[in-house]
């Protein structure tokens, strides 16, 4: 039996099984099945206003349509293997359904700009479904910062103890990374939201195809304005994959530092069992899988992005067939995303803080330049002051007396500047609110950092 192709009329040879194999994205792009069909029923409303089908023609069309997209719902829709892709495979069907009429719903379409309508009415979705789950991550980290907001972290640099800060500063650093992730996928929302359709193959066609109808129809915001740039353009794939690309790094790297503070070494915060595993050898093991997957897949998105780029650099204008490899990267990116997202967000709402481990591991030495700042304040150069407190701290250091201890006649031999008042310097948690800078991690500067997170995500 020969196989059914669309495009088969011009060859003597059937393609070889192998050829089918490697050439089919049905595979991958039926995830696009909605979209394919909302294309071609907004697509016959177009072809009966340019009078290519009847009234008659458009209804019978649209209600095949509709019968198709159910079978692919309740999971009936049967793929045969001459179905390269949706596309072919639902024009297939519409045909077998109803003959003639089915045969004219690809009349000045290509599948060139018909990919491209399915994948931007997909992303389109996809993209404010991340937002969405970016938008309930942040809200574990308000909460998170809400039930914590006397604890104190130190905060570090080059991972060494640097200056203390609230723990609700450190986790609203992560919240406000991710309003900037928000706004880069809602800048790549406009640049997505583009009606593809009516671009045909390369050129446009000669039917008189009312795209400002499609675009009306199919909901886009605006159309594209050469045929030659649509079926070409990958712009809004790649934004995307390099988006999600910066918010992999983002998570990866507080996945890194939850991942430190879980270990026995630090102690600050337990992962709840709900997002550890265990070990098949190792009895005692909690291990936080949860953040090391998270940490582990930015890789795979990462690599998404490089896929694409590496495809599209080189290629020949308009459409070739090296564009249908945009597809498995940009769907495994959805979903790697949005799960990593979601994990998030669990490990946080479960979340143990060890106040006590905290505390009992911060170094006095952190304040340091709270004392430094004490002798600025009474007239000392900065740069003097540093090396002042420096030798201080050697001091300590050497002779293993805390700064707390260390008697007023030796501060005094270091800078006559220092009275009895440098002992109520000594002090964390004061260190914390003399700070006086917007944006700082004072109390009074966090609980308006919060205000402003709750007023964001409302
Ligand atoms: N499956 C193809 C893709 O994803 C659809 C476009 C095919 N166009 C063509 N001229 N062969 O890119």
């Amino acid at each position: 039996m020969k196989k059914y192709k669309s495009w088969a009329g011009r060859f003597n040879k059937e393609t070889s099984p192998l050829m089918d194999e490697f050439n089919a994205s049905i595979g991958f792009d039926k995830r696009l099945y909605n979209e394919d069909i909302d294309g071609s029923i907004a697509y016959a409303e177009a072809l009966r206003k340019a009078e290519i089908i009847t009234q008659k023609e458009k209804r019978l069309i649209v209600k095949a349509l509709t019968e198709i997209k159910k079978e692919f719902e309740t999971g009936i829709f049967k793929i045969l293997p001459t179905d390269e892709d949706i596309h072919m495979a639902v024009e297939r069907r519409l045909v077998e359904k109803i003959g003639a009429a089915g045969q004219k719903i690809h009349t000045g379409r290509s599948r060139n700009d018909q990919v491209q309508l399915d994948t931007r009415l997909y992303l389109k979705k996809s993209i404010l479904n991340i937002i969405n789950d970016i938008a309930n991550l942040q809200k574990s980290i308000v909460s998170l910062s809400e039930n914590n907001i006397e604890t104190v972290i130190p905060g570090y640099t080059h991972l060494q103890q640097a200056q203390p800060v609230l723990l609700a500063h450190y986790l609203l650093s992560f919240f406000w990374g991710l309003e900037r992730d928000k706004e880069r996928l809602s800048q790549n929302l406009k640049r997505t939201d583009v009606l593809a359709l009516g671009s045909g193959a390369v050129a446009g066609t000669s039917f008189d195809i009312d795209r400002e109808l499609l675009r009306k129809l199919l909901g886009f915001n605006s159309i594209s304005k050469n045929s030659l740039d649509t079926v070409a353009d990958r712009d809004y794939i790649i934004e995307f994959l390099a988006n999600c690309s910066i918010i992999m790094t983002r998570l990866s790297r507080y996945a890194e530092d939850l991942i430190i503070w879980a270990s026995a070494e630090f102690g600050y915060v337990e992962i709840d069992d709900t997002y550890a595993t265990g070990s098949s050898m190792l009895p005692q093991k909690k291990n936080p899988d949860s953040l090391e997957l998270i940490r582990g897949k930015s890789g795979r998105v990462f690599g998404s992005l490089t896929t694409i780029l590496t495809a599209l650099k080189g290629l020949p204008l308009a459409y070739c067939k090296d564009l249908q490899e945009d597809k498995e990267p940009m769907f495994d990116t959805i979903d790697t995303v949005s799960i990593c997202l979601k994990v998030f967000s669990g490990v946080l709402d479960t979340l143990k803080i060890n106040e006590e481990t905290i505390k009992s591991k911060l170094s006095e030495y952190i304040i340091a330049i709270d004392i430094s700042d004490y002798l600025v304040k009474k007239g000392m150069p900065f740069r003097k002051s540093h090396s002042v407190i420096g030798k201080i701290i050697r001091y300590s250091i050497e002779s293993g007396i805390p700064l707390s201890k260390i008697e007023l006649k030796t501060y005094k031999k270091y800078s006559n500047l220092f009275s009895s008042d440098i002992y109520d310097v000594l002090n964390i948690k004061k260190s914390i609110n003399t700070k006086k800078t917007a944006g700082s991690t004072s109390t009074a500067s966090v609980k308006k950092q919060l205000s402003a997170a709750k007023r964001r995500i409302k």
